[in-house]
């Protein structure tokens, strides 16, 4: 990565800002573009301090016609696509969380197919599966989206899937399981890590939809970040489609009960019915990512909730209860 000139769509989000910090520390140079949807400024607070060349441009990354002006301007070689509008999101406006899955990946596609830059990086979404229909997931199971937002990202996979065959082109798709860490999104449209440990650092019980059964595969953010980085960096994996999964199934109950260990809670916790778009199980098969470029997320579980933990207690804004 060094000296390439690589842009970021979604990279003041949160994945998308763990990466640019990685690529800057690489020696690229870096364009973020983002609508600030949900990506922060502050996301990018360490990139910029650095002092590395890095610039940030407000724009819709579905803008084709943008997207081409940034690319020629910047001299781009490298695209890492991570621009989505929250899965939760979908449940409000699913025709526009579907439309920045499918119209972002077919704009980026066409520029290079048009010979605009040279590699694509899209980062897609074990959400594209839907439910598991056996386990571990591979990358070869069954698209079977549950929600629009879901039904975007298989679109995209479908759609880069044939530009592949038909124009030959360098495209890698990286397919993350169920990410947390450090600057995931707390606000509106907040996913179940940063919920449970704003509730619990201000000593109130996590809240539990269903009987905590649903199990999902968590990767560590800083891990994601890397393993993005290495699909990039690897050869053999131009043209590939590949899971970044821990492989470890865990319940939501279990991810619950050690949030509560690190944050000292032994209280009862809020039961609520089951939300009826969640899949059931999700677990995703690592071993090509592994095959094709060695990579395996390092990070254990407990490890990296404790230090997502520790992240947020510091920097959530007090608020009364
Ligand atoms: N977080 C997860 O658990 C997870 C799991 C699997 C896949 N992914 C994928 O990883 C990528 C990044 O996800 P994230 O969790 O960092 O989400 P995020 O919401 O934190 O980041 C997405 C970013 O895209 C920006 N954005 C939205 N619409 C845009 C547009 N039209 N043009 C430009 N920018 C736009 C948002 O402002 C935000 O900064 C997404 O493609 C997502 O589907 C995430």
């Amino acid at each position: 990565m060094k000296d390439r000139h690589v842009l970021v769509t979604g990279g003041a989000g949160f994945i998308g800002s763990h990466l640019v910090d990685r690529l800057l520390a690489r020696g690229a140079r870096v364009v973020v573009v983002d609508n600030f949807f949900l990506g922060k400024r502050e996301n990018l607070a360490d990139a910029v301090a650095t002092g590395r060349p890095l610039e940030i441009i407000y724009e819709d990354a579905c803008d084709l016609g943008a997207m081409r002006e940034i690319i020629e301007r910047h001299e781009i070689q490298d695209v890492f696509n991570l621009a989505t509008k929250a899965l939760e999101y979908s449940f409000h406006n699913p025709a526009g969380a579907f439309a920045v899955n499918t119209e972002s990946t077919l704009a980026l596609a066409e520029l290079l197919r048009k010979g605009h830059y040279e590699r694509l990086v899209h980062t897609s979404s074990s959400e594209a599966f839907g439910t598991a229909l056996e386990r571990p997931m591979t990358e070869d199971h069954p698209r079977n989206p549950t929600t629009p937002y879901a039904a975007g990202k298989a679109a995209a996979d479908l759609l880069l899937a044939s530009w592949v065959r038909t124009f030959d082109l360098d495209i890698r798709i990286v397919r993350p399981f169920n990410n947390f860490g450090p600057r995931q999104n707390w606000g509106a449209y907040a996913g179940v890590v940063p919920i449970t440990i704003d509730r619990l650092r201000q000593g109130l019980p996590p809240i539990l939809h269903g009987d905590g059964s649903q199990g999902r595969d968590f990767v560590y953010v800083e891990d994601v970040a890397e393993g993005l980085l290495t699909v990039a960096e690897t050869p053999g994996a131009r043209g590939r489609d590949l899971n970044i999964a821990s492989g470890v199934e865990t319940p939501i109950r279990e991810l619950l009960s050690t949030l509560c260990e690190i944050a000292g809670f032994d209280g009862d916790w809020i039961r609520e019915e089951r939300r009826t778009a969640d899949v059931d199980h999700h677990v995703g098969d690592a071993s090509r990512l592994a095959e094709v470029t060695g990579f395996r997320p390092p990070t254990s579980l407990p490890i990296a909730l404790e230090r997502t933990y520790e992240w947020y207690r510091d920097r959530l804004p007090r608020v009364s209860r």
